[in-house]
């Protein structure tokens, strides 16, 4: 290896060292070498960015072994370090992260785009305060976003990103994804993807956006409590998947979606890959109940529901497919 790289021993052993650290399983041997060995699907900056195709979203990508959320960090990063404060990030999150931080060199400073992602979360978080079980194997990303939009559009990222994801699942596994309102993406009921965007803003001008994203892609999910309906890619491949394959091909997906949140085709795409839509559903929010037939999504990204007593408007709430039975 040294001859053909002309280099030395020495420094094909530091390489192979660092590479040990960042986790890879290499297996030497006297005169014989080195090997690589078990797991390839871990989590790599470098690796992942090597094959990004976007043009500016993960450019600044960052891999952490254990983190509380990576929303949690991200949020961190984007309301203290928007300028030189680089530095700032390992003493900021050093609360919050646990392990090496495997950053690549790219600009510290412009932080729109930037990806954050954990091997585990030991406080992964999902929508309405709900924990969300965040073991090795899984993708649990973190966008830190900045559009120039007004607050009333934000639901529009959620659309783009949703869509973006199933196109992704589509593209790679021929899996077919639906989208639970408002952005749950399931297989055959079960659920295979969360998304929780997160918001900052002044008044009506959005400062910045997060979205996280937990995807279970390698975890298995067969020791998870059955009312959690919940499924893997590698469940419904029967084998595991390229992680940083898939991430790289999410990232691609929604820069291309989010460059276009405000057509009419994402919102299009959107009912056409809603799962929600002509269905008995149960709204539960801060005001009570709602029991009615899923009728439109609106361009703002309220869920028109026909009940007994009129056409309501939902927002916001925890929405539960009803079966034939139980509408009745
Ligand atoms: C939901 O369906 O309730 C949303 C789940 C969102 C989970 C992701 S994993 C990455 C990011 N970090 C978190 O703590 N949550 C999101």
């Amino acid at each position: 290896m040294a001859a053909r790289l002309g280099i030395s021993r020495a420094a094909v052993w530091k390489q192979i060292r660092s590479l040990r650290k960042r986790g890879y399983k290499i297996e030497s041997s006297t005169k014989k070498g080195y090997r690589l060995a078990g797991n390839y699907d871990i989590l790599d900056a470098d690796m992942i960015r090597s094959g990004l195709k976007t043009q500016w979203l993960g450019k600044d990508l960052r891999c952490f072994s254990e983190v509380t959320s990576t929303n949690e960090v991200a949020r961190t990063i984007a309301r203290e370090c928007r300028s030189d404060a680089i530095n700032r990030i390992a003493n900021c999150t050093a609360r919050i992260v646990k392990g090496t931080a495997n950053c690549g060199a790219v600009d510290e400073t412009a932080n729109d785009g930037t990806v954050i992602l954990a091997e585990i979360q030991t406080q992964g978080r999902g929508r309405l305060s709900r924990s969300w079980a965040s073991p090795p194997g899984g993708i649990w990303m973190s966008l830190i976003l900045r559009p120039q939009i007004s607050l009333d559009r934000a639901y529009r990222i959620n659309m783009a990103i949703s869509v973006a994801i199933c196109k992704a699942l589509a593209d790679l596994y021929g899996l077919a994804a639906g989208i639970k309102w408002p952005n749950d993406l399931l297989i055959d009921e079960k659920k295979i993807c969360g998304i929780l965007m997160e918001v900052s803003a002044e008044v009506d001008r959005l400062e910045y956006v997060v979205v996280g994203i937990g995807i279970n892609a390698n975890v298995d999910v067969s020791g998870y409590p059955a009312e959690w309906r919940s499924t893997s890619l590698g469940q419904e491949l029967g084998r595991g998947v390229s992680r940083t394959e898939l991430i790289q091909k999410i990232l691609l997906e929604i820069e291309k979606s989010y460059r276009h949140m405000d057509s009419k085709e994402i919102w299009e795409e959107w009912r056409s890959r809603s799962i929600t839509l002509g269905r008995q559903v149960r709204i539960s929010s801060v005001s009570g109940d709602l029991l009615g037939r899923a009728v439109d999504l609106a361009e703002d990204g309220a869920l028109m529901i026909q009940s007994r007593d009129g056409l309501h408007r939902v927002l916001a709430g925890d929405c539960i497919h009803l079966r034939a039975l139980e509408a009745a």
